[in-house]
């Protein structure tokens, strides 16, 4: 009885209006503050959470499907306009060919689904939609599908995008840009090593020079690894959060309460940069205002230039 209550306030149009507004103004003010510019997401646990829902694992992978779509949702109404997805591991060919085909086949459905009619998801919401990985590994009737999603999605006018990363795995795309940067010092395009820099490195990835650096990185279901998961971008400024929940249950408070600690931290980092430039400031005009104190130095030897 009590839980047909509950559901019925839950489900009053009412009460989900009252919701949404107040998501809204935390949105509203959630982007006075600093944001992330790009965040990627390891959504791990469909399978689990099918298994204890007593589902079949389509629909774990149907309601992470759900998931993804709030937390994107909730992402680009706060004006971050990068995400990245961990789609499949490269060590996940090690699978059974049934279960590869089936990951494959479910993978270009959704993205189809998400961008196919011009009211689509990602087509409505202006969303890029990009393929990084490794496309050699593709079969060909596959890849062709996903190429032409790229293409319906890219002439979109806005700056959103969603990197699909499939079939990836981070030590790949760093032989790949090194690859590609060895070609670019043979065809000359690079003049010599001397001018392979870190920035160098970066630009010939599979995401390109215009992905801002990564920010947050996220892992859901409880794994502790990145399961070589942008290991180049996860560097000194990248917030780690590994988190228990599964990854269809993980909607759209949980990944602001993560931005908002970022935030929080970001502002702190801010905060103690700004302070320490202050003091680097304060100090060299206490050591001018003690220089100027002292007695006048004798004619031969100047201490410093007024
Ligand atoms: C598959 O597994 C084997 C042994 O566990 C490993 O050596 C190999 O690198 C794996 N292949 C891929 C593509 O992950
Ligand atoms: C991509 O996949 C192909 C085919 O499996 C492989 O030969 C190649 O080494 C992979 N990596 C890169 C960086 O091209």
């Amino acid at each position: 009885m009590s839980s047909k209550v509950t559901s019925l306030v839950f489900t009053f149009p009412l009460f989900t209006y009252a919701i949404e507004l107040v998501k809204d103004f935390i949105v509203s003010m959630m982007r006075t503050s600093p944001i992330p510019k790009h965040i990627g997401l390891i959504m791990d646990g469909n399978r689990r959470y099918a298994k204890s829902k007593d589902m079949e694992l389509k629909d774990g992978h149907n309601a992470g499907a759900d998931s993804l779509i709030q937390v994107l949702n909730t992402c680009y109404k706060l004006g971050i306009l990068h995400v990245t997805v961990y789609a499949f591991s490269i060590e996940n060919f090690n699978r059974s060919k049934e279960e590869v085909d089936t990951l494959f086949a479910l993978l270009r459905d959704r993205l189809k689904f998400i961008s196919e009619k011009e009211e689509s998801y990602a087509r409505f919401n202006n969303i890029r939609i990009k393929i990084i990985g490794n496309r050699t590994m593709i079969p060909s009737d596959i890849l062709k599908d996903l190429e032409d999603i790229e293409e319906r999605t890219k002439h979109v006018s806005s700056a959103k995008v969603l990197n699909v990363c499939f079939p990836y795995t981070s030590r790949d795309d760093i032989v790949h840009s090194i690859q590609s940067i060895a070609e670019k010092v043979e065809s000359k395009e690079i003049e010599s090593n001397q001018h392979i820099t870190l920035e160098t490195l970066t630009n010939n990835m599979y995401m390109g020079p215009n992905t801002p650096p990564l920010d947050i990185l996220i892992r859901t279901s409880g794994h502790t690894r990145l399961s070589d998961f942008m290991l180049w971008q996860c560097n000194y400024n990248c917030m780690i959060e590994f988190v228990d929940t599964l990854w269809p249950e993980f909607r759209s408070w949980d990944i602001m309460s993560i931005i908002i600690k970022w935030s929080y931290y970001r502002t702190l980092q801010l905060e103690q940069q700004r302070i320490m430039s202050n003091k680097k400031r304060e100090d060299q005009k206490a050591m001018t205002d003690i220089l100027k104190e002292l007695p006048p130095h004798p004619p031969f030897a100047s201490i410093t230039q007024h």
